[in-house]
């Protein structure tokens, strides 16, 4: 069955990068990274996930999804495919906590599938995996070159 990919987007201090590894690890999934310029020069070819730290900064007008994943989205097609979002952010952010990637559900109206702090735990990575793999079912009959119907 075709796994969805996870495209995602470490900052410096690369928490989600490890997330990231371990999930691969777990079960082999793709998973590609934002931050390189050949991830986010094409559109994914079929239904895929985003995985996106959050990053306000404590202040209200500033964005909270970080500058590569917002250039990944402008494309239609790209939005389009989009089936579910993975958050990882830190309580410390009180209301803001998974800003970006609740406010990217709500405006997409994909669902957030995964939400974990910082690298997450060996636990979150297994919740996680297993989580992607119903999604995978879900979307098994779709693609890779055929996008979900969205209804739009
Ligand atoms: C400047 C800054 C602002 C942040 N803002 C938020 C926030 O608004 N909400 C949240 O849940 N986490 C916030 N975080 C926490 C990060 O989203 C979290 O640490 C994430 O794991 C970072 O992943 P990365 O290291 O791969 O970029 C912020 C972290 C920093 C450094």
């Amino acid at each position: 069955m075709r796994q969805l990919p996870v495209y995602y987007y470490s900052s410096v201090s690369n928490l989600i990068r490890r997330f990231a590894t371990h999930l691969t690890a777990a079960d082999g999934r793709p998973v590609l990274d934002l931050s390189e310029r050949e991830n986010r020069a094409n559109e994914p070819v079929g239904p895929w996930v985003l995985l996106t730290p959050s990053y306000k900064a404590g202040n209200d007008a500033h964005a909270t999804l970080p500058a590569p994943v917002r250039s990944f989205l402008r494309s239609p097609i790209t939005r389009r495919r989009l089936v579910g979002i993975i958050g990882s952010g830190n309580r410390n952010f009180g209301e803001h906590y998974q800003a970006a990637a609740r406010e990217l559900s709500r405006v997409s109206g994909r669902p957030v599938i995964f939400e974990f702090e910082l690298a997450g735990t060996p636990e979150d990575v297994a919740e996680c995996a297993r989580r992607l793999a119903a999604f995978d079912e879900r979307f098994a009959g779709i693609g890779p070159e055929v996008a979900p119907d969205d209804g739009k």
